[in-house]
């Protein structure tokens, strides 16, 4: 579609999460000029919805290195170490300044911040506010610090395409928007770079933690534009994801990890402590060893789900450390001060993303990724808890300062955009809205949790299938569905499924959060490298 409307910026960020408005606010502070475009509102998104905190080494004691060993770790050895080293370093720092925008944070009796522990993690090093609503309360301060910059903003915004110029350099996105008065319909933000902060995918699964919004749009917008995306196999499922029984789709309510680092213990149905004996750690493994313990326990038992037991804590606990989690169970008829938690693993976060360096570039010159988007090396395998606010921060300010030094150089210019690339095509044809729940049960089936060659390669048949039937539904009668968010939403969590699909099939191994029942062992002969995709823009 034509664009009815377009701005002009020199920075436009796809996303209002804690990456995307620290890159704003950064670029805008350096004078750039700068335009927020969001799917929905500009606290919607996986930010708000972030409980445990935020992991730096700010505590006595702690040091960058050993964060960085914990996360290393966690990564089952695909890690860059040199990203997580920028990671941990930077760290401290970048929450200071988060706090100087304006995010309150708890603190200890003794006044410095109250930090807690999470899977993984060998020392206290995540900050946390009101209790379990870190995220609520990064997204507030961000928001009124992007509001007071006055910085451009556009709110129901579904980022489509990215523009490039005739040398393939990026020059913009277009949008679909509704309801923002003079931009609705489909219309463009040209600018020479563009910032990806659109955020993960756990909507590709029927059940997850992530929002509705959480479709995967930066990750398809990559792939159709030919960027590098890597490591799209290591989905994340969090252990302890409230259970409300076994048709729950759609967003799920998390039961933060800090529940366990502040001591509640995982049983099973028989009050059983089985992460005992299976890590050091026990319950405070990594999380990909606590989700398959679960997973085994229940599969051995023939169980749904399994239980946290913080009963422990007693009612002044939960009220002032976990008052999100509280409503929340209270509000399916569960009391945790009384009885415990009913938990089962729920597709949690994308490790992987579109492929970037250390400045956050991605292989499309002026197209930047940073936050869950991205994959900048930081989280190889498995990410470690409550390490993705962090990368958003430190990777966002990184990018703002390479857009800033670029425009220092000389060489942030605007670009012509080339004609648009037809959307309704026959390689990327318009899934129908209903495509959205059968890709989540093809993708749960096959591409969940547990996996194996023969889930996969029926998955793939599947979702194969829903790209042939509008396909041919595009040769037939010249159009498929009516343009819209619920189809090109639908459009793009089947791009990332299918590739999700592939590169699961491809690692004949099982590593980090990827759990391969056929292939039960880490082969590092082999797997320790990453699957790289890039899509031919003329090929299915
Ligand atoms: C949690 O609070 O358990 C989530 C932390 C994270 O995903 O990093």
């Amino acid at each position: 579609p034509a664009p009815g409307w377009a701005l002009d910026a020199d920075v436009v960020v796809v996303g209002s999460g804690v990456a995307g408005l620290t890159a704003a606010l950064r670029c805008e502070a350096a004078g750039l000029r700068t335009v927020v475009v969001t799917k929905a509102r500009l606290d919607d998104g996986s930010t708000r919805w972030a409980q445990g905190g935020i992991a730096a080494a700010l505590g006595e004691g702690d040091t960058p290195e050993q964060h960085l060993d914990d996360t290393l770790v966690a990564g089952a050895g695909l890690c860059d170490r040199e990203a997580v080293r920028l990671l941990v370093t930077e760290g401290p720092d970048a929450v200071r300044r988060l706090i100087a925008t304006g995010a309150h944070f708890d603190e200890s009796t003794e006044g410095g911040l109250a930090l807690t522990r999470e899977g993984g993690h060998h020392r206290r090093r995540i900050a946390h506010a009101g209790g379990d609503a870190t995220g609520a309360e990064i997204s507030r301060a961000l928001v009124e610090a992007v509001r007071a910059r006055g910085v451009r903003t556009v709110e129901n915004a579904l980022v489509l395409d990215l523009l490039t110029d005739a040398e393939g350099r990026t020059a913009g996105v277009t949008l679909h928007v509704m309801g923002e008065g003079q931009h609705d319909g489909v219309g463009a933000v040209h600018a020479p770079a563009v910032v990806l902060a659109t955020g993960g995918m756990g909507q590709v699964f029927s059940a997850t933690t992530n929002p509705a919004v959480s479709t995967g749009d930066g990750v398809a917008l990559a792939l159709r534009a030919g960027a590098e995306v890597s490591d799209l196999e290591f989905v994340q499922f969090h252990p302890t994801v409230l259970f409300l029984g076994p048709d729950a789709e759609g967003q799920q309510p998390l039961v933060s990890e800090a529940v366990r680092g502040e001591g509640a213990h995982l049983v099973d149905a028989d009050g059983a402590r089985f992460m005992v004996g299976q890590h050091e750690l026990a319950e405070l493994a990594p999380r990909d060893i606590v989700a398959k313990g679960i997973t085994r326990r229940m599969q051995e038992q023939g169980a749904e789900h399994m239980y946290l037991d913080a009963r422990h804590f007693g009612a002044e606990m939960w009220e002032n450390r976990f008052p999100t989690i509280l409503a929340a169970c209270r509000a399916h008829g569960i009391d945790p001060v009384t009885a415990p938690i009913p938990v089962a693993p729920a597709a949690h976060y994308a490790s992987g993303g579109v492929r970037t360096d250390a400045s956050g570039r991605t292989t499309v010159p002026g197209l930047y990724a940073c936050g869950e988007v991205a994959c900048t090396g930081v989280h190889g395998a498995n990410r470690l808890a409550s390490n993705s606010l962090l990368e958003g921060l430190v990777y966002a300010e990184r990018i703002a300062a390479h857009i800033a030094a670029a425009r220092a150089e000389g060489t942030l210019r605007p670009r012509v955009p080339a004609p648009l690339p037809r959307r309704d095509d026959p390689v990327h044809p318009l899934l129908p809205p209903e495509s959205r729940t059968a890709i989540q049960r093809i993708m749960t089936q096959g591409a969940g949790v547990l996996r194996s060659a023969d889930s996969l390669s029926r998955a793939a048949r599947r979702l194969d299938d829903l790209h042939t039937e509008a396909r041919d539904a595009l040769h037939e009668n010249g159009k498929t569905s009516e343009p819209g968010v619920d189809t090109w939403e639908a459009t793009n969590l089947l791009c990332v499924a299918r590739v999700l699909v592939a590169a699961a099939a491809r690692r004949e191994e099982t590593r980090g959060c990827h759990w391969r029942e056929d292939r039960a062992d880490r082969d590092d002969t082999a797997w320790r490298r990453h699957i790289v995709v890039r899509l031919n823009p003329d090929r299915t």
